[in-house]
């Protein structure tokens, strides 16, 4: 975790502020566009952030935060009570979304999901590669950042505003797009069903903020051999390898607990995984939250 100082509170629409992080001590961890960091808020919960700032700034992180109406208890507190000048820890940044290099990019935002994206369009510019962004929203005043974007990019970046004009023609753009570009979807679940139905597999990159709908076999219990404690933790059929590894003492940090934040990433040494996050787990890794053991036993690096 790195200590912060919450520097800053602004406005940017009237359901979004953006938070401006502050270092306390020394410079703050690098980060790469399509990064992520967990903000743990004072009232016990860890939400994830994308950071929307400037890589370069090695003072300060800049997020978005939108008033969620069916919020769990995150963006209400941040709306409702969080001020300038509280303590707040923040994790190292990870990247599940990395931006790759590319002749071409095609960038698809919705709401609160431009935020990633605001680092890649930059660095793509900065780098000289042809990059686009259409940004989806109700109207532009309720679109966090879509002025300075205009301002900025001018006609690289298409507002479609839906009230107005409906849902943009993401088939008009596959068919339009140049050979090797690659399009890097964020928003909302439908905006990347509509992606995931118009673009091929292969050119798509997608972030998701919920998990998408899946079946699994019923959930069993297993045990967990924590290699380096020693211990063995029964993991019950009703309840989470998150869950019984925290009830046993090991403290494993998580925020979603859906499976699309990768807080909770957890080395296996053993024992076969069903993975049922959204992420993609890298070889020999796994997250705890949702992902469980498919035999009676695994074998953790914990
Ligand atoms: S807590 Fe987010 S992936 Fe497990």
């Amino acid at each position: 975790m790195q200590r912060t100082l919450l520097d800053r509170i602004e406005p940017l629409t009237e359901d979004v502020v953006s938070l401006v992080l502050r270092g306390t001590d020394g410079p703050l961890a690098p980060w790469e566009p399509g990064a992520h960091v967990d903000v743990a808020l004072p009232n016990w919960l860890t939400r994830q952030y994308s950071l929307c700032g400037d890589p370069a700034d090695r003072e300060t992180y800049r997020v978005a935060v939108r008033h969620d109406p069916l919020s769990r208890g995150g963006s209400e507190y941040i709306h409702r009570f969080l001020r300038p000048g509280r303590t707040l820890d923040v994790s190292l940044p990870r990247n599940h979304f990395p931006l790759l290099p590319a002749p071409g990019y095609l960038f698809l935002a919705g709401g609160i999901g431009v935020t990633p994206v605001l680092p890649m369009l930059r660095a793509a510019t900065a780098a000289g590669v042809p990059a686009s962004l259409v940004y989806v929203g109700p109207s532009a005043d309720a679109m966090p950042f879509a002025g300075e974007l205009r301002a900025a990019y001018g006609d690289a970046v298409r507002l479609v505003t839906t009230r107005e004009h409906g849902r943009p023609d993401f088939g008009a753009l596959a068919a339009g797009l140049a050979p090797g570009t690659l399009v890097y979807c964020c928003g909302p679940a439908s905006m990347l069903a509509a992606a995931e139905a118009a673009f091929p597999a292969g050119q798509l990159r997608a972030e998701r903020f919920q998990p998408l709908p899946k079946a699994f076999g019923p959930d069993t219990a297993f045990e967990a051999a924590c290699a380096r404690s020693g211990r063995t933790v029964q993991v019950d059929a009703d309840e989470s390898l998150l869950d019984a590894l925290n009830h046993a003492g090991h403290a494993l940090p998580s925020g979603c607990r859906e499976g699309v934040c990768g807080s909770c990433e957890i080395t296996v040494l053993g024992g076969e995984v069903e993975h049922r996050d959204d992420i993609g787990a890298p070889e020999g890794r796994m997250y705890a939250c949702v992902s469980r053991a498919l035999g009676p036993r695994l074998v953790l690096d914990l």
